[in-house]
């Protein structure tokens, strides 16, 4: 199935559902209440109730050559819209990606080493049998193709109210899963043999979110016209020279980022956790995308830490997560790394685009007014007219938005 759908926005729901490539039945899984109360008890603590997001599809995808949707929960309006737009503009060449291999950091801490070059030297020598443990407690990752793959130290701190500090660094190669219960376990299995090696105390065992071993890198060249293309550049030096401009232009990456962890029920707080801290690798926050202009084409590359799972996690659990996942046929982790990343550069084009022309302010307002005058009550082509008044107006309010309906429809509010 193409994902280019022209007028896919102006549909409704049910047409919507029509047009994908999914049974009724399976759609069913991102019904209101799809996630029942006894699903959810079993997820967390103190449950009562669950909590709805809209889900969306972003359409006109082409990613690596395969056409695809993009699924995507959120609720701030426009982003959807603004992926879906900067899908169409970087057709017919769409987006590439690469994706590193899966690897995590788990981190041991140690503490109270006397003399923490010797310590991390010893931790360092007996580096392959560390490994050859971690491979034995993880048998069936490694039959996967993942697994332990090497064991680092990093001296922390000579001194200090806890003496010598040092951290021993086991990369693991997760294959499908995020990997944080699997580093963890094997962090605490062999802190204790860490800590001995190095002369010390066994302190934190823990993952690290900066998962600058498990990146993504997007990149796609989009046709404009040349002075938007520099504009976008433009725009793109600012976030370069300027933190403050740099973490808002992030967030425009989060955007679709997020949007499809929270979809595909990912641990959208480890990436976020990681693509700041990664943004900050440099000792100065950095944007994670960058944009260049060549005469009428601007080309965007964005590389992150991206940190995602296809199996375990909340995917047991959730059935709108796993239907995400077969919406955008996803049947590994590598490939929605690359649909994250993928949504996220589309977002930020769409914004700074926005940004470097006619601000976001009047499309945005004219998304708003729409969602204003269906809560009003308008459907089907009245959503658009009583949205349009109230865009031209500047007053996109409930009470408007009931008072343009009626006019339209002949009645009194
Ligand atoms: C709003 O959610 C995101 C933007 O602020 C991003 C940006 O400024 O690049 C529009």
């Amino acid at each position: 199935m193409s994902s280019r759908l022209p007028g896919f926005y102006r549909l409704g729901v049910a047409e919507r559902r029509r047009q994908l490539d999914l049974s009724a039945e399976r759609l069913a899984a991102v019904d209101p209440g799809a996630l029942t109360l006894e699903a959810a008890d079993g997820m967390i603590e103190n449950v009562i109730g669950t909590y709805a997001l809209p889900f969306a599809v972003a359409v006109n995808f082409l990613v690596d050559d395969q056409e695809v949707v993009i699924p995507m929960a959120i609720e701030e309006p426009s982003v959807v819209a603004a992926a879906s737009n900067a899908a169409r503009m970087a057709r017919p060449a769409g987006f590439t990606t690469h994706v590193s291999a899966p690897v995590m950091i788990g981190q041991i801490q140690v503490t109270h080493v006397d003399d923490v070059e010797a310590g991390a030297a010893s931790v360092r020598e007996s580096a392959d049998s560390l490994l050859e443990d971690a491979r034995r407690l993880v048998p069936r990752l490694a039959e996967r193709g993942g697994g332990p793959r090497a064991l680092d130290v990093r001296v922390l701190a000579k001194t200090g109210p806890d003496g010598g500090v040092l951290v021993a660094h086991l990369h693991v190669d997760c294959r499908d899963a995020m990997g944080a219960n699997l580093v963890n376990t094997l962090c605490e299995a062999l802190a204790d043999r860490v800590s001995r090696l190095a002369g010390g105390r066994p302190g934190l065992r823990i993952l690290s979110n900066l998962t600058d071993g498990r990146t993504v890198t997007v990149r796609c060249r989009i046709q404009d016209d040349p002075q938007i293309a520099a504009a976008i550049a433009s725009a793109s030096r600012f976030a370069e020279l300027d933190p403050y401009r740099a973490s808002t232009h992030n967030k425009g990456i989060m955007n679709g980022v997020d949007a499809v962890l929270v979809a595909t029920g990912q641990d959208w707080r480890a990436v976020e956790a990681g693509a700041h801290a990664y943004a900050a690798k440099s000792g100065r926050y950095a944007p994670l995308a960058v944009w260049r202009a060549e005469g009428d084409a601007i080309c965007g590359e964005l590389v992150m830490p991206l940190a995602v799972g296809t199996v375990g996690g909340a995917l047991h659990t959730h059935p709108s997560a796993r239907l995400a996942l077969e919406l955008a046929r996803v049947d590994h982790a590598d490939r929605l790394a690359a649909l994250a990343g993928t949504a996220g550069l589309a977002t930020n084009f769409a914004a700074l685009r926005a940004l470097a022309t006619e601000g976001i302010q009047r499309g945005h307002m004219a998304l708003h007014a729409r969602g204003v005058a269906r809560a009003a009550g308008a459907t089907g082509d009245l959503v658009d007219k009583v949205a349009a008044e109230l865009a031209a107006c500047g007053d996109v309010k409930p009470d408007r938005a009931r008072e343009v309906l009626a006019r339209l429809k002949g009645t009194q509010p």
